[in-house]
């Protein structure tokens, strides 16, 4: 028997439907405020994430599917995609066409981590970027844009962790204050954090370590800080937020796993996760694209893990999405097939989802399958409905039945189902 690889698994029906409903939900909120899909390779050039989350970051450091390909390419199954993104906007010129660039996109990431619940190595992600505008109006709207989203998925009661890590203006400053602070405490901390004080000791500050928790608990604040442009950076995105009624607590130990952070980082996590439970994360980032080559452009964005968020999503998001499934429609001889095929080529025309029962043995049989299936309703089709052009439906709920011409087949069962 030959098994999925470790640590990736198969969506399945019905299970795919509450996906494919995320899925479309997520296209037509960004939709509404102006996004467009981009999709980039899942394979890119390894430098792409040394150069871009950074060689010390923990998804650098051991978590790459990396490997040389047969034209000795240094190549990985991308991590995440904002660097994929930032990739395309240069080689493509994007910035040329000016203006603010706004760009989605949902499709599979790859990290080598030791599975657990809600952590795969193969996991899929939602995420989206605003390329070229450097303004704290963009983040609140961002914020905004994925607030509307959460909310039309029945998510209530989340609130954003936000944070800023200023930039390298300012940074060097603070992780001198955090460096000088550490110092005394080096032997509190493990040999993965003693590596982090030494790389890039911001990293230090969102250790899972208890020890070095607490030990953090009362180090600098990045927030004190920040020089006065990232300060009003911060006040004005808050002042928005304010305005737009986006719950947020300030967390100023917040800093992400990814090198290329500048000012505003944030992340939401959900109860009901465990102990995975950051739902999504994102932040701005205005070095990344010239420190990638390009032309110097501001970036936002974030990236939910749709995983995650098809775990948790909310009851009544999940029921209406399994809602739907298909009219059974049911020769009752061999005879009667082709009438009902026909039946079922008129229920397509008008949008009715349908399945003909061919497999099972006799109409007894097609009913139970029915059922099981999670049919609501199916429509019979004799020798007498074959000759007289009608159908007879049967509510498997309901365990009513009655006769309608074929012609009306299909109306009648839009009134049926809306009933329902
Ligand atoms: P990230 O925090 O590394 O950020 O990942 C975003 C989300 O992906 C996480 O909050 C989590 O829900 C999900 N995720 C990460 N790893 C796994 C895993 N092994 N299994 C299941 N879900 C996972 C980024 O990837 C950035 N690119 C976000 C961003 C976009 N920043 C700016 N723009």
């Amino acid at each position: 028997m030959i098994n999925a690889v470790k640590g990736t698994r198969d969506l399945l029906p019905p299970d795919t439907r509450v996906w494919n409903r995320v899925e479309e939900t997520a296209r037509e909120v960004f939709r509404l405020y102006g996004f467009e899909e981009i999709r980039t390779p899942i394979l890119e050039p390894l430098e792409l994430f040394v150069r871009s989350v950074g060689e010390a970051s923990d998804i650098v450091h051991k978590e790459m599917y990396a490997f040389t390909d047969r034209g000795d390419r240094e190549v990985c199954l991308r991590p995440e995609n904002t660097a994929g993104v930032a990739r395309a906007y240069i080689e493509h010129g994007l910035a040329r066409a000016g203006g603010v660039k706004k760009l989605y996109y949902i499709g599979p990431q790859f990290r080598y981590e030791r599975p657990q619940k809600g952590r795969y190595r193969e996991f899929r992600q939602i995420g989206a970027e605003v390329l070229g505008a450097a303004d704290p109006a963009s983040d609140a709207e961002v914020l905004v844009m994925l607030f509307d989203f959460l909310r039309r998925l029945g998510f209530t009661g989340l609130t954003v962790s936000l944070n800023s890590v200023g930039t390298e203006e300012c940074r060097p400053r603070y992780v001198e204050a955090l460096r000088d602070y550490l110092a005394p405490h080096i032997a509190v901390l493990g040999p993965d954090d003693q590596r982090r004080l030494e790389q890039n000791p911001l990293r230090v500050l969102d250790s899972k370590d208890p020890a070095v928790k607490s030990l953090v608990s009362s180090a600098p604040q990045m927030l004190e800080f920040l020089d006065p442009p990232s300060a009003a950076h911060h006040e004005e995105m808050l002042r928005l937020l304010d305005a737009a009624g986006i719950p947020y607590k300030i967390e100023p130990r917040l800093v992400r796993g990814l090198d290329y952070y500048t000012r505003t980082v944030f992340e939401v996590t959900a109860a009901g996760l465990g102990a995975q439970d950051a739902l999504l994360g994102g932040g701005r980032y205005d070095r990344l694209i010239s420190d990638l080559g390009g032309p110097k452009t501001a970036g936002i964005g974030f990236a939910i893990g749709e995983d995650r968020l098809v775990d948790v999503v909310s009851d009544s998001f999940r029921a209406a999405a399994l809602e739907g499934v298909p009219v059974a429609v049911i020769p009752l001889s061999p005879d009667d097939r082709g009438y009902a095929f026909a039946l079922a080529s008129g229920l397509r025309e008008r949008g009715i989802s349908c399945d003909v029962q061919t497999a099972a043995k006799g109409p007894g049989a097609g009913l139970k399958a029915a059922e099981k299936r999670g049919s609501r309703l199916a429509v019979l089709a004799g020798e007498e409905e074959r000759t007289g052009r009608s159908a007879v439906v049967k509510d498997l709920i309901k365990r009513t039945q009655e006769k309608v011409s074929a012609e009306s087949l299909a109306s009648y069962i839009r009134e049926r189902e809306k009933s329902q």
